[in-house]
């Protein structure tokens, strides 16, 4: 059988400097769902890539004093590196000035040009440079940047335009008809609200003020607006309009576009809008995360808050890190660091909750029965009952977050799972069985910790790729066909000839909170 595909997108990151753990933080969620897809049998793809012109940029390498292309190009070997060590499983990285992108924007352009969806007028209006955009009058938040905050200054040129007005109604009509393609829902009640309930504007979609991007062919002092340049990536990196569009027949259109809430309004807006005016499919979903702040407001380097995924992950490895973003965040909210917070999550969830479960189970399977998991033999009693029941009702909801694309709230559901097992120990003493000399019980006990210590590793695997094979291993638990999540609601898979290793070695260490507090303090400030 033919497996189903699933397309999804990170936004291409501007190449302006190191990524920190907010805009790291887009890509670990796009990565974790696509291993989530992966995991429940689909054929997954996933894009990422630079958006590498623009003034913004080209200012950047100035300052360096290199040329944009030089620029770039180090920043390209930065990322792809950063996603090695973060271990992203990307299928393609796009970069906007490489050519089999930008061949098939100067077409797009073309293109718009002939439908008329592009004209050429002229453009007065407010630029703010970082955002590479303008604003009218009436957008102006107290005369700044209503994105950035900053500065913005009067400009006027001849321009081409986008007939954004003409799409109005047919954008409307497609958020009617399809209420989940952008999410959460207050964000798209936003949108509406500010942009288009007060009517789009025509779009300036080119620029004369600098050189650094794709010219019109045409009409060359002309330089093609970053954000169209951008956004139709997603397509010319299947090889949209090429003489192998295989990708493209195969995956577009994308079943989710994740961004930052910052970016939204291009994704929902104008990039709808586009792919209606090439007459192409709209992805199914645009998902907008929240912002990670910092207590003091937003990341940056003046203030010195600023925390890089690197310094996390050297310290206290991939998969903590990744478990304290993707657990932080609340579907569409903002989330604040604090390196308190995080050693927090560390010492409790990973060492106390997690941690601790695994060595209590191994150790007492070495102790009471030399290592040897016993034999299932059934809910042998209304607490064994109890228990598997509220495993899988728990489990149900893990995988209803997991399609909702939910992880924080998937994670919150798997650690319920963590603790009930953990009372499961609490309550039914196996030390007292043992005593006791209650074999049948203390057998079905031990049964049941290892057995949703496997479910646990199955459900942690998008997230925590390293733990979940390392709880496997310690339990002994190797067989490809016990380890899919098809598997996840059974509990006689386990077998006789499973054996745990004779000493459980810890999976996280317990952090010193004071000096770990301090010593991401310090790194903070570098
Ligand atoms: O916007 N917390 O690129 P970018 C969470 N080139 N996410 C954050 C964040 C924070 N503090 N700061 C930034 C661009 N992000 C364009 C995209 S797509 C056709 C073009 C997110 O490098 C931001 O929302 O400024 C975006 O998803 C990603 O980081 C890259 O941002
Ligand atoms: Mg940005």
């Amino acid at each position: 059988m033919e497996k189903k595909k699933f397309y999804i997108t990170t936004p291409i990151y501007y190449p302006s400097g190191k990524f920190h753990i907010g805009t790291a933080y887009t890509t670990i969620l796009a990565d974790t769902i696509k291993r989530y897809k992966e995991l429940r049998g689909f054929e997954a793809r996933l894009l990422t890539g630079l958006d590498e012109h623009g003034q913004k940029i080209q200012e950047v390498a100035e300052k360096e004093g290199k040329t944009p292309q030089q620029h770039v190009d180090a920043i390209a070997e930065y990322a792809k590196n950063l996603w090695n060590i973060m271990d992203i499983k990307y299928d393609d990285f796009i970069r906007t000035t490489e050519e089999r992108h930008i061949n098939q924007v100067e077409k797009i352009f073309d293109r718009l040009m002939e439908n008329q969806d592009i004209y050429k007028g002229e453009y007065e209006g407010w630029y703010c440079t970082p955002c590479e955009t303008y604003f009218t009058e009436t957008q102006l938040k107290e005369g700044k940047c209503p994105d950035c905050g900053r500065k913005v200054k009067k400009m006027k040129e001849e321009a081409y335009f986008f007939n954004m007005k003409k799409y109005t109604g047919r954008l409307i009509k497609f958020y009617e008809e399809n209420p989940h393609f952008i999410e959460p829902d207050f964000r798209k009640n936003e949108l509406f609200n500010n942009f288009i309930k007060p009517g789009l504007e025509d779009l300036c979609i080119t620029r004369t003020s600098f050189d650094w991007g794709i010219k019109v062919k045409k009409d060359p002092k002309h330089v093609i607006y970053v954000w169209l340049d951008a956004l139709v990536n997603y397509i010319t990196a299947l090889g949209y309009e090429t003489e192998d569009d295989t990708l493209f027949k195969k995956y577009w259109p994308a079943d989710l576009q994740i961004v930052g809430k910052d970016i939204i309004r291009f994704h929902a807006i104008y990039w709808p809008i586009f792919l209606m005016a090439l007459n192409l499919p709209l992805p199914k979903k645009i998902y907008a995360h929240g912002f990670i702040m910092m207590k003091d407001g937003k990341m940056s380097k003046s203030k010195g808050n600023v925390v890089y995924p690197e310094m996390l992950i050297e310290r206290y490895g991939l998969d903590a890190t990744k478990y304290f973003l993707l657990r932080e965040f609340s579907y569409g909210q903002d989330a604040v660091f604090s390196p308190e917070g995080f050693v927090e999550r560390y010492n409790f969830d990973l060492c106390n909750d997690l941690g601790n479960l695994l060595n209590r189970t191994i150790g007492m399977i070495n102790k009471y029965f030399g290592g040897r998991l016993p034999k299932y033999t059934g809910k042998i009693n209304s607490a064994d009952e109890n228990f598997e029941n509220q495993t899988i009702a728990t489990i149900k909801q893990v995988e209803e977050q997991f399609e909702n694309y939910h992880i924080n709230t998937a994670l919150e559901e798997i650690w319920k799972i963590i603790s009930m097992t953990n009372k499961y120990i609490d309550e039914t003493t196996p030390w007292v069985l043992a005593k006791e000399e209650k074999t049948k019980e203390l057998e079905s006990v031990m049964y049941h910790l290892a057995e949703n210590l496997r479910k646990v590793a199955i459900m942690l695997k998008p997230v925590m790729e390293k733990t979940s094979t390392e709880i496997l291993r310690q339990l002994g638990i190797e067989k490809e066909e016990i380890i899919s999540w098809e598997t996840l609601e059974q509990y006689n898979l386990l077998k006789q000839d499973i054996k745990v290793i004779e000493k459980g070695e810890p999976l996280f260490v317990r952090l010193e909170i004071e000096e770990e507090v301090e010593a991401i303090k310090e790194r903070m400030k570098k």
